[in-house]
């Protein structure tokens, strides 16, 4: 029997299909047409490259990239490699005011491979097929009443359009941050309970989960465990939430069943309290377990900031943070057309992302160095200065004579690296007239510690590696970091660069990392009672 539906879709179907017909037949005669077929055929032609649309060219096979990476993307099964995640949960943490410019990157990239995850936000959202819980929905009218980022939360609920039109104006993301954490701690133990362990990050946190996996799997401590990289508040150390932290399925377990109203009690202390990633460390000390650290596996940094070098090399790199979508996706596609698909080592980002871009001088570039400053001896040049170079200013009377002058110029100050413990004497180096002839006799004396060198002891141990020079301020730095584009007037130019020869003599000396540096979590300050 045809039901009135039925055949009401049978019509349809039959005026479409004409439609089509017609519409086909149309494009057809139109001259048009042959530049796009012709167009269309090349991309898809069963007997090219692209016909799978699975292989591209790999934007990264370039730029001295191309030992290390394959020169085609082949992305057909992008999880192959990908760890077996069975008894780890993964919980992104993010806000309506961010959600959709930072988490379909990550959605795209290394969430796509994960078979389970739990997303919370301060707006209960859907991006996608993906579902953004709201971690704030049980927190108590009265406190609502009583803050004032609630206001930021009431107006996202209320929002009838797209929510960057009603929060523009409005603060307070960072303070309903705070709440989220043990209400976050709370939700994942009633969805997914019993657990090995749980991987907390934030939307701008990139996750190795290669690494990630090994690490909790074989290295990792058992028993009650609460993991990160460790920052101090009030002396009491806490896992900073945007470097990612695991808390072990026994922790959340203590948590949870012993704490009671784990979530309400802390919504109550958060009042007065800057950060969640502190009240969940309160939270954990409340039933015995403190924070160890895991940096630099853990890291607070991104590639372009990462403070390569020693203690920074040979160490498995697991989270990097403030990472952007962009930066997210080239991790990402890094990992994925890697040749060498050996751990995954802080050295590995320093070759991808910094070593093809090392040049001795950048122009308008920032944020490489301000370890330890040069700034003039004259009040004038004190005055000058910013605050953060002067706090870490060398006092003039132990500066070598190459120190000096470095606040002169930059390329007074990209002396520095190079006669770094050279033992120049005072007066020869005086006596030579020009920049150029102090060049010179610099490169001789370099050049003949290095022939001298022969353990290899002077290269592996040098401490400046780069330069940054800035209104009569030259910072060196005692690893190396590419940094950032950073302009000014033209009294008021950022200009840096590297020692390419000390950092290049310091990687060979180093040699090569036999084995990866996977460092044991300790505990980093005498343990606080809890409150
Ligand atoms: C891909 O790379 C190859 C080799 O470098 C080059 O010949 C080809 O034109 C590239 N294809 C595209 C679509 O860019
Ligand atoms: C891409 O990978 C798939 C399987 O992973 C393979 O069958 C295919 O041949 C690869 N394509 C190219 C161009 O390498
Ligand atoms: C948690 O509660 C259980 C049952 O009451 C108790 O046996 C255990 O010692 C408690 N653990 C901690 C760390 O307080
Ligand atoms: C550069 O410095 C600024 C302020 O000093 C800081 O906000 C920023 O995060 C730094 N960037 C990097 C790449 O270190
Ligand atoms: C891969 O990297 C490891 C560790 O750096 C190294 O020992 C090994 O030789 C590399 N393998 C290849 C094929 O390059």
């Amino acid at each position: 029997m045809i039901n009135p539906t039925h055949s009401l879709r049978v019509a349809l179907l039959l005026a479409l299909t004409t439609l089509l017909t017609v519409t086909l037949w149309e494009l057809n005669s139109h001259p048009l047409t042959c530049s796009y077929d012709k167009k269309a055929k090349d991309l898809y032609d069963p007997g090219s490259l692209y016909s799978t649309h699975e292989v591209y060219n790999n934007t990264l096979y370039q730029n001295g990239l191309n030992n290390n990476v394959h020169a085609q993307h082949n992305f057909s099964r992008p999880c192959e490699g990908f760890p077996d995640t069975t008894n780890i949960m993964f919980i992104m943490k993010t806000g309506a005011s961010e959600a959709f410019q930072k988490l379909p990157t990550q959605l795209l990239t290394t969430m796509s491979c994960l078979p389970d995850f739990l997303i919370f936000s301060d707006l209960e959202q859907q991006i996608g097929k993906y579902h953004l819980y709201d971690a704030l929905d049980r927190v108590s009218p009265t406190l609502m009443n009583q803050y004032p980022e609630f206001e930021l939360y009431k107006a996202q609920k209320f929002c009838p359009i797209p929510q960057h039109y009603c929060a523009a104006e409005m603060s307070g993301g960072w303070d309903l941050d705070k709440y989220k954490f043990l209400n976050i701690a709370d939700r994942v133990w009633q969805r997914r309970p019993g657990m090995d362990w749980y991987v907390f990050a934030e939307a701008d946190t990139y996750i190795v989960w290669s690494n990630m996996v090994q690490w909790l799997r074989e290295e990792a401590p058992k028993g009650p465990q609460y993991l990160g990289n460790v920052a101090l508040l009030n002396e009491f150390p806490f896992a900073h939430g945007g470097s990612g932290y695991v808390v072990s399925g026994e922790l959340m377990k203590t948590m949870a069943n012993n704490i009671t109203d784990l979530a309400t009690k802390y919504d109550e202390r958060a009042g007065g309290v800057c950060c969640g990633d502190f009240l969940f460390a309160k939270a954990a000390s409340e039933v015995g377990t403190n924070v160890q650290q895991v940096h630099p596996m853990f890291n607070g940094e991104r590639p372009l900031s990462i403070p390569y070098g020693h203690g920074q090399w040979c160490e498995p790199i697991i989270s990097m943070h403030h990472v952007s979508p962009e930066e997210v996706s080239t991790l990402w596609q890094f990992e994925q057309t890697r040749k060498n698909k050996s751990t995954l080592l802080i050295k590995d980002i320093y070759e991808a992302f910094m070593a093809p871009s090392l040049t001795q001088f950048r122009q308008d570039w920032d944020n490489l160095s301000d370890d330890t400053c040069f700034i003039g001896p004259h009040q004038v040049d004190q005055e000058n200065a910013g605050d953060t170079e002067k706090s870490r200013q060398k006092l003039e009377r132990e500066k070598t004579i190459v120190e000096k002058e470095a606040h002169k110029s930059p390329t007074a100050c990209a002396k520095v690296c190079e006669a770094d413990k050279l033992m120049i004497p005072e007066d020869e180096y005086l006596a030579l007239s020009d920049d150029i002839k102090k060049d010179h006799y610099l490169q001789e004396k370099y050049e003949k510690r290095i022939r001298e060198d022969v353990g290899g002891v002077f290269r592996r141990g040098r401490s400046c590696f780069q330069w940054r020079y800035h209104q009569g301020a030259c910072c060196i730095s005692q690893s190396f970091k590419l940094g950032m584009p950073r302009h000014g007037a033209v009294e008021d130019e950022w200009t840096s660069g590297f020692f390419v020869k000390g950092i290049k003599q310091w990687i060979e000396a180093r040699g090569e990392c036999l084995h990866p540096d996977w460092r044991e979590p300790y505990l980093t300050s005498p343990m606080h009672e809890s409150e």
